[in-house]
């Protein structure tokens, strides 16, 4: 039955889901959402599939019960694991996952090398390798599995040389050699810039902007969207119980995508077009 009047469950292994609840908000201004940030169990990038599936359930589970109306699983190695299963498992929920931009990237430029940047559980997964044989078929597709870089993006504090440093042993060795960069986990839009440092200006792109857009047409269709004029709501939680987690989730909320340390005008609590 549809319900127009529940929130929007938005969850990931930590923060870097919150940088899709920045596109949701944006274009869904009227909705309230919920976003669960499972930092104890990360990073899910270096989980087995199994223990993936197991807390996405738990996840889903619990803002259901809590009156999830839709679900956006706002992590692109949840999505490669468990989209699928929790869908047959809930089929009159929706449920809108996150997937590595490649469809963009090559339509924006066609026959170039594309750097995906991702976890290795996402390039490992049937969905990646589909993905990169549907629409790789022009382009050079690059697999770069990031290990470790979510994870510290996790921690905060994106000024650190020892971010650039991981960065640079990442990916440095691409500099000069790609022509566009699919950021494939959700957490590396906040270091776009410091990406961006180590590769060059290439284009970017990332699944956000695409997974707001569905969600907003899935539930127009189905006649879920909120009716309320009034501005939305946004509410942080998190497994990790520990001081300053859920403020540090608000402050990423709040200082927007691809952060860089320079002198900038206070933003608005929503913040503006990346
Ligand atoms: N943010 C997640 C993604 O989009 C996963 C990061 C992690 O926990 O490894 O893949």
């Amino acid at each position: 039955m549809a319900d127009k009047g529940g929130f929007i469950g938005v969850f990931d292994s930590g923060l870097g889901g919150i940088s899709v609840l920045h596109h949701l908000v944006r274009q869904l201004p009227h909705e309230d959402f919920v976003f669960f940030g499972d930092s104890a169990h990360n990073p899910y990038g270096e989980k087995t599939p199994e223990q993936i599936l197991g807390y996405a359930r738990q996840i889903v589970g619990d803002l259901v019960d809590e009156g999830a109306k839709a679900i956006v699983i706002a992590c692109n190695t949840a999505t490669s694991v468990a989209a699928a299963a929790l869908r047959d498992e809930l089929p009159s929920l929706p449920i809108v996952g996150v997937e590595p931009a490649l469809k963009p990237a090559t339509e924006h430029d066609p026959h170039r090398r594309i750097l995906v940047m991702a976890t290795p559980v996402t390039l490992r997964m049937d969905k990646f390798q589909h993905l990169a044989h549907t629409y790789g078929s022009d382009s050079e597709i690059i697999e770069a599995p990031c290990e470790g870089l979510a994870q510290r993006i996790e921690q905060g504090e994106l000024d650190g040389a020892d971010l650039h440093e991981l960065i640079e042993n990442l990916v440095g060795r691409y500099r000069g050699g790609v022509d566009s960069v699919v950021l494939g986990c959700t957490h590396y839009p906040f270091v776009r810039h410091q990406i961006a440092d180590v590769l060059g200006d290439v284009p970017f792109f990332d699944g956000g902007d695409g997974t707001a857009r569905r969600v907003g047409s899935l539930l127009a269709k189905d006649g879920m969207l909120n009716e309320s004029d009034a501005p939305g709501t946004v509410a942080f939680r998190s497994s990790l119980h520990e001081p300053g987690v859920l403020d540090r989730y608000q402050q990423f909320f709040e200082m927007g995508l691809g952060y860089r340390r320079v002198p900038q005008k206070k933003r608005a609590t929503v913040p503006g077009p990346v």
